[in-house]
């Protein structure tokens, strides 16, 4: 399995797929792929008959003191787990290529970037919104599958496909996790030994939570609390364990029970690691063994 470098090569290649009304899958990641990934991949492949795979380590959706430069970069592997999960095509653009001398357009994002990950993460959901956004457009899926693990991510790309009529259906898969309940991530590589053991604290935290949520609890306060107890015990920081409505992610007021339905997220650094973790109180099974 081979590659595609460049956008004119995307189109060429492409153009057979869509002259024959295949239906075209995508599945955008920036790599060092993993089972979380994969399947992906494979929920795509039960969607549409020819399925691309992008991988683009996107600059614009890094702050300037994250992990852009360092951020795990394996092309060699990932084509070979690729071409074993029945990838149609590969694009893997370098970053001249999707955004080219003198382009300037940006996509903004609205509310749904307000809470959660967006003020610890200025700029971000704008260089996802608008990568994606590319990739639709190069690219023309009539599906296109993305994980829960990256919730809010979830949220507004689909706000998007529905705001700017894009005739894409973004499908959510359920997050891939390793057998003990950690999510799995490119960023678990970033892990040593003890802290793998650590990290292990925010599956735990959402487990407490949705337990406590099966059995009727439903203080938004309590169930943070809940998670909050583990986090606080191994992080090195945290950026915010919240609970928030599930489809508009905003935040219950202090005392507000939830519905029967709501997100309850975790963002915090594990020694120098920025780890997320999240579970749809109701509707999502507990993470943790
Ligand atoms: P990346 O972190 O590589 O993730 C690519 C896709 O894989 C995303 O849809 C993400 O939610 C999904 N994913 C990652 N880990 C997962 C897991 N454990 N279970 C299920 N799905 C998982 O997210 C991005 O890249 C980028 O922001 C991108 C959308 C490619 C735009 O640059």
């Amino acid at each position: 399995m081979k590659a595609l470098r460049t956008v004119a090569d995307l189109r060429s290649e492409l153009a057979p797929a869509r002259r024959g009304g295949l239906r075209i899958g995508l599945v955008p990641t920036m790599g060092a792929l993993h089972e979380g990934h994969l399947a992906l991949v494979r929920a795509a492949k039960e969607r549409a008959s020819f399925v691309a795979v992008s991988i683009f380590v996107n600059p614009t959706q890094f702050g300037p003191n994250e992990d852009f430069a360092k951020y795990p970069r394996d092309l060699a592997g990932d084509l070979a787990k690729l071409a074993s999960a029945h990838a149609d095509l590969v694009f893997a653009p370098d970053g001249k290529a999707m955004y080219p001398e003198g382009e300037e357009t940006r996509v903004r994002v609205g509310p749904l970037a307000a809470s959660l990950c967006g003020p610890f993460r200025p700029g971000h959901f704008e260089g996802v919104a608008t990568i994606v956004t590319k990739l639709f457009a190069l690219t023309g899926p009539s599906v296109a599958v993305f994980g829960k693990k990256d919730y809010q991510q979830l949220a507004i790309l689909r706000r998007i496909a529905r705001d700017l009529f894009l005739p894409v259906e973004v499908v959510g898969h359920p997050i891939i996790r390793e057998a003990d309940g950690l999510a799995m991530s490119s960023r678990n590589a970033y892990l040593s030994a003890d802290e793998r053991k650590k990290a292990l604290a925010l599956s735990r935290g959402l487990g407490a939570a949705a337990r406590a949520f099966a059995a009727g609890e439903r203080r938004a306060d309590v169930l943070r609390g809940l998670a909050r107890t583990e986090v606080d015990a191994v992080a090195t920081s945290v950026d915010y364990v919240d609970v928030v409505t599930a489809d508009g992610l905003v935040p219950y007021a202090a005392g507000a029970p939830t519905g029967d339905r709501a997100l309850l997220a975790i963002a915090c650094r594990i020694g120098t690691t920025r780890l997320i973790d999240n579970v749809v109180l109701g509707e999502d099974p507990p993470p943790s063994p």
